[in-house]
C-alpha cells in the first residue's frame, strides 16, 4: 500500500491539499500522516467517527497531549458522556435553534454599525473589522453583555486566543510558575464575566439573557459553578470564530466573482444555497481530533486504541461518491446529504443555525446597503488563507468603498 505522509499542523500542507485528498478518498481512505494519527478521508468513514463517541471520544480534544483541565472548565468538545450528555440537554433548553430567530435584529444592528464604521473610513479590511466582531459581539449581546462593554471583552479574549491556553491551558507554557486555566489566563475577562454572574445570582429579577439561563439551569438537580458558567460563556465566545472564515470566505467569493454576486442580487433565496455550498468546499473547520478508546474498524482499517483519529471534514466534504462535482461550487445541489462542516452525531455544533443566520444577515444587509461595485477588493489586494492549520479562511479581505461606483 502506498504511504502517505503528510504534516497536518502545518497550514502549508493542511490547507493545500485538494490533489492529495482526492488521492486518500480513492486509493487510502484511513492514512497515517504522521506517527500515532490516523486521518479519514472519506465522507462515510469520518461521518461513522464523529458518531461513535464510546470508540472515538472527545478527551483531550484539541488540546495539545497531556494537557489537564479542570473538570469545571472543559470546553464542550473536550468533555464525554455523561457529563457532556447532561450538559448538551441542558443547554439545549437556553442555546436552541430558536435562538438565532431571537437574534437577528441584534445582528443586524451589529452589521450595520460595522459597516458605518467601514464606510466612515473609506474601506478597511473586512477580517478583522467585519468577520471577527459580528460572532462575538452577537453572543456577547446573548449573553447579556451591555453594548457598551463588548469591544473591551472582545479584547481581553482575542488576547487569550493568542496566548498558551487554547493549546496547553497555561499562559506561556515555557514558564513553570505560568497561571493556569480560565480564571489564571484571563484574569480580567474571568473577574468581568465573575462579577455578572454575581450580579446575576444576587438578583430578585435578573434580565432574561443567556448568561441568567446558564445559571440557573438545571445540571442534574444542581446548579453549575461560576467556573462551569463562566467555561461556558468563553465556549461561545470562542466557537463563533468559525463564523468569521465562514463570512471571509464568503465575502471574498462575492467580492472577487461579479457574476457570483450578481446571481445571489438577483435572486436571493439563493443566499442559504450558496452558506451551504460554502461549508461544504471551502469547510472553515479542515479537521478535528478524536482519541481512540478501543480498537475499531473503519473504512477497512482498524484503528487501535490509543491513537488519535483526525476526521478529515474537508476532504470528506468533497468525496466524490456523495456530491457530483465535489471541486465545484454549485448553487443547484439538491438532495445531496448534508455536508460535515458542523460535525455529527452527540457533539454537532451546537451554534449552527446561528452561523447561518449571521451569514445571511452580513450579505443582505451588505445588498441592501451598496450599490454593485461600492464596496471593492481594494486594487492591490492579495488573497491569503489566515495561517492556522485547521482553519480556512481568508488572512485579510481588503476593501475600499466606491460610493456612485
Ligand atoms: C461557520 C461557523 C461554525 C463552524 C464551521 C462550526 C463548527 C463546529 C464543529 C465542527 C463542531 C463539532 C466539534 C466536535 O465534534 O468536536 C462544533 C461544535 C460546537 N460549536 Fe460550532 N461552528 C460554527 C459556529 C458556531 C457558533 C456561532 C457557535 C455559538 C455561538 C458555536 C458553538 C459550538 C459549540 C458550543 C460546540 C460544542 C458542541 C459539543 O461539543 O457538544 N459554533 N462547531
Amino acid at each position: 500500500m502506498t504511504e502517505y505522509t503528510f504534516d497536518l499542523f502545518d497550514p502549508e500542507q493542511s490547507q493545500h491539499m485538494w490533489p492529495l485528498m482526492h488521492e486518500l478518498r480513492a486509493k487510502c481512505p484511513v492514512s497515517r500522516p504522521m506517527p500515532g494519527i490516523a486521518y479519514t478521508a472519506r465522507y462515510e468513514d469520518t461521518q461513522a467517527v464523529f458518531r461513535n463517541a464510546k470508540a472515538f471520544p472527545s478527551v483531550g480534544g484539541f488540546r495539545a497531549q497531556g494537557t489537564v483541565v479542570d473538570e469545571d472548565e472543559l470546553l464542550l468538545g473536550e468533555m464525554d458522556a455523561p457529563l457532556h450528555t447532561n450538559l448538551r440537554r441542558m443547554l439545549l433548553k437556553v442555546f436552541n435553534p430558536g435562538l438565532a430567530k431571537k437574534a437577528e435584529a441584534a445582528t443586524r444592528d451589529v452589521v450595520n454599525g460595522l459597516f458605518d464604521r467601514i464606510d466612515a473610513n473609506g474601506g478597511g479590511n473586512l477580517v478583522n473589522e467585519f468577520g471577527l466582531p459580528i460572532p462575538v459581539s452577537v453572543t456577547a449581546r446573548l449573553l447579556g453583555i451591555p453594548p457598551e462593554d463588548t469591544e473591551k471583552v472582545a479584547a481581553w479574549f482575542f488576547e487569550i486566543l493568542h496566548t498558551d491556553w487554547p493549546a496547553y491551558n497555561v499562559l506561556h507554557r515555557d514558564q513553570p510558575d505560568s497561571p493556569r486555566g480560565i480564571t489564571g489566563s484571563a484574569p480580567e475577562l474571568s473577574a468581568y464575566l465573575g462579577e455578572q454572574i454575581t450580579r446575576r445570582r444576587e438578583a430578585a429579577t435578573p434580565p432574561d439573557d443567556l448568561l441568567t439561563g446558564l445559571i440557573q439551569a438545571d445540571l442534574d438537580g444542581e446548579r453549575c459553578s461560576d467556573d462551569r458558567v463562566r467555561a461556558l460563556a468563553v465556549n461561545f465566545l470562542s466557537a463563533g470564530l468559525s463564523t468569521t472564515n465562514l463570512i471571509g470566505n464568503l465575502f471574498y467569493r462575492l467580492l472577487s466573482d461579479d457574476g457570483f454576486q450578481q446571481t445571489l442580487r438577483a435572486d436571493r433565496e439563493l443566499i442559504p444555497k450558496a452558506i451551504e455550498e460554502s461549508l461544504r468546499v471551502e469547510s472553515p473547520v479542515l479537521f478535528l481530533f478524536r482519541t481512540t478508546a478501543e480498537d475499531t474498524e473503519v473504512g477497512g482499517e482498524v484503528i487501535q486504541a490509543g491513537e488519535r483519529v483526525a476526521m478529515g471534514i474537508a476532504c470528506a466534504n468533497r468525496d466524490e461518491t456523495v456530491y457530483d462535482d465535489p471541486d465545484e461550487f454549485r448553487l443547484d445541489r439538491s438532495g445531496t446529504p448534508e455536508h460535515l462542516a458542523f460535525g455529527a452525531g452527540p457533539h454537532l455544533c451546537l451554534g449552527n443555525t446561528m452561523a447561518r443566520m449571521e451569514a445571511k444577515v452580513a450579505i443582505e444587509e451588505f445588498f441592501d446597503r451598496y450599490a454593485p461595485g461600492e464596496l471593492a477588493l481594494a486594487p492591490d489586494y492579495h488573497f491569503e488563507l489566515m495561517p492556522h492549520y485547521l482553519e480556512y479562511g481568508p488572512e485579510r479581505l481588503d476593501v475600499v468603498v466606491r460610493r456612485g461606483a
